[in-house]
């Protein structure tokens, strides 16, 4: 039998986050994935790796005030809200990748639950750039919004400001905003569409989960209350607030307390 050696995760983590091609960026996170799982991946080899984030040239970004509405009723609006969802996933895929990539000196279990992300958002990206390719459109058509990645680099310093923002704040707000889209891709008559976000809503629980408990790992360790911190953080990030209404249940099921709801909730 023979044993495949075991080489440095970081380096393999960084070329997936920098590469500009969709179908290579896809390739390389599953590889990472099915190698992480063989145990052929070393994440205690931290040798210094320079981190850049790639996409393809096209999305154009845009503020995302400049977004135009999308109506799902009309073809060319249901084609624009797919998109802004694909764009979403691809965009998961180098969160996740480097969240792992980042932040050395975690445990074990950090790298295996972000590269297990990273694995399920390519899933993601893949599955809903389906749908936009069967209404005879592709990823980078239409105009995106970059605001989620620009948290990343808000956050790339503190690992337990990132948990905080980006899968707490940010994947939590795509909790709440799935299942009115859901509806209105149903009353569009589009029911695959909403049954891919079926499987979406369900992993994304599990997203926002992990970053919930990362992120009450990190507060613990600083000896820091989670819940004050998180609305101190979203302060001094200047976040807004989830707005109602919340997906109270999937929130509930990712590791929120019902008193940081309410708390949450509150006009200030
Ligand atoms: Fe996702
Ligand atoms: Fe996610």
């Amino acid at each position: 039998m023979s044993v495949l050696p075991v080489t440095p995760l970081f380096p393999r983590l960084a070329e997936a986050l920098a590469t500009t091609e969709i179908e290579a960026k896809i390739t390389l996170t599953t590889a990472i994935a099915a190698d992480w799982q063989a145990g052929r991946l070393d994440w205690q080899d931290e040798t210094a790796v320079e981190l850049a984030c790639g996409r393809p040239a096209k999305p154009e970004l845009v503020d995302h005030r400049n977004v135009p509405q999308r109506n799902p009723r009309s073809p060319d609006g249901r084609a624009r809200l797919l998109h802004a969802i694909v764009h979403i996933e691809f965009t998961a895929i180098n969160l996740a990748l480097d969240h792992a990539a980042r932040f050395h000196g975690m445990p074990k279990a950090y790298y295996a639950d972000w590269i297990g992300v990273a694995a399920e958002e390519a899933e993601h990206f893949t599955l809903l750039r389906q749908r936009l390719q069967s209404l005879g459109h592709d990823y980078g058509d239409f105009p995106a919004h970059g605001s989620l990645w620009e948290m990343a680099e808000k956050t790339a310093d503190d690992p337990l400001a990132r948990m905080a923002l980006v899968p707490r704040l940010l994947e939590a707000r795509g909790l709440d905003a799935t299942p009115p889209i859901q509806r209105r891709l149903e009353e569009a008559g589009d029911h695959e569409s909403a049954r891919a976000l079926d499987i979406i809503l369900r992993d994304e629980i599990g997203h926002v989960g992990l970053g919930d408990r990362w992120f009450r790992t990190l507060c613990e360790q600083r000896q820091l209350e989670p819940e004050s911190t998180y609305r101190e953080l979203l302060d001094r990030f200047k976040a807004p607030r989830p707005q109602a209404p919340m997906n109270e249940s999937a929130r509930l099921q990712a590791g929120f307390s019902a008193n940081e709801l309410a708390a949450l909730a509150k006009k200030r």
